[in-house]
């Protein structure tokens, strides 16, 4: 029987232990996180994750300030509103909700927020960090899969870790954790994406595999050898009929069907989702603690 990594409840632990630094910070420095959330436009996902962000400041003691503008705002505007926040002393965190509407380039707005408040560790700055090894941010997904690697001790020294996808918020930043030198990484990678003919010839040979890829129950037994650590970042609405809602959420991996092979794995619901926000609200606070050196 495999471990089940419990995202919900590392969250949650992460959470706690978050509520009581921050009432500490306030009694000690008077230091309140805050944390300010864009939304552009009413993409009904969107609108869900801006809430439960909201929701999870208030739950540990941050600020939050929450701006929801129409689809129809000029680019123009929302970077004057990233400019007010960079400027903003309450403000150690800005994060703008994507994906944006068509006509607003995200990589601008990136561009635009501070490295020094990117919790969510967008920024090219952050990005380059990342790779060399320098303190920053680290993007919310591949913190929280790191954080849970860690506090599950599975040992990545000199395993075989192999990325299902390369997106900029997942794919190349976890990779590129995993063959950090240190003593939670050290991993050797392979990363397979859409180039990738035969990616089971690749699954096959992973100690720990980790599923960013967006399709849903593609890596089934057979792509699988005993013993994997599996990561599973995928969140996908499948129809489902013999549920009251017509659907059900899944992961990039057939969960069913590899379980008996794994020694560990992340379930979908409740495996890295609930760890971003928890990863968010840490960045928010290493931010407020000036923690991170930006010279
Ligand atoms: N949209 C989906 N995930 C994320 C995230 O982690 N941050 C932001 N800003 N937008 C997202």
């Amino acid at each position: 029987m495999p471990v089940i990594i419990d995202g919900k409840l590392v969250s949650n632990q992460i959470k706690n232990e978050l509520k009581e630094k921050t009432l500490k910070l306030f009694n000690e420095r008077n230091i309140i996180p805050g944390l300010a959330l864009l939304l552009v436009g009413d993409d009904p996902a969107s609108k869900i994750y801006v809430s439960s962000k909201e929701k999870a400041c208030a739950e540990i003691g941050y600020k939050s300030v929450v701006k929801r503008v129409p689809a129809e705002t000029r680019e123009f505007d929302v970077l004057k509103q990233i400019d007010e926040w960079n400027q903003d002393a309450t403000i150690h965190g800005i994060l703008v909700q994507s994906p944006l509407p068509p006509h607003i380039d995200s990589n601008k707005v990136i561009m635009r927020i501070r490295p020094d408040k990117d919790v969510d560790g967008f920024h090219p700055e952050n990005m380059g960090r990342l790779i060399i090894g320098l303190p920053g941010f680290l993007s919310c997904t591949p913190a929280g899969i790191m954080e849970l690697l860690k506090r599950y001790e599975i040992n990545t020294q000199g395993k075989h870790a192999v990325v299902l996808g390369r997106s900029n918020i997942v794919g190349k930043p976890i990779a590129n954790l995993l063959y950090q030198k240190n003593k939670n990484a050290n991993s050797i990678v392979t990363i397979c994406h859409t180039g990738t003919k035969d990616f089971g010839y690749f699954t096959k040979q992973a100690d720990i595999l980790i599923a960013a890829m967006g399709v849903p129950e593609l890596i089934k037994a057979e792509h699988v050898k005993e013993g994997v650590v599996i990561i599973d970042v995928g969140i996908n609405r499948i129809e489902d009929l013999s549920n009251p809602k017509g659907y059900r959420l899944t992961g990039d991996i057939d969960f069913n069907s590899v379980y008996a092979k794994a020694k560990a794995i992340t379930p979908v619901p409740g495996g890295v989702g609930p760890m971003t926000i928890a990863m968010l609200l840490q960045n928010t606070y290493l931010s407020a603690t000036g923690s991170i050196k930006f010279y």
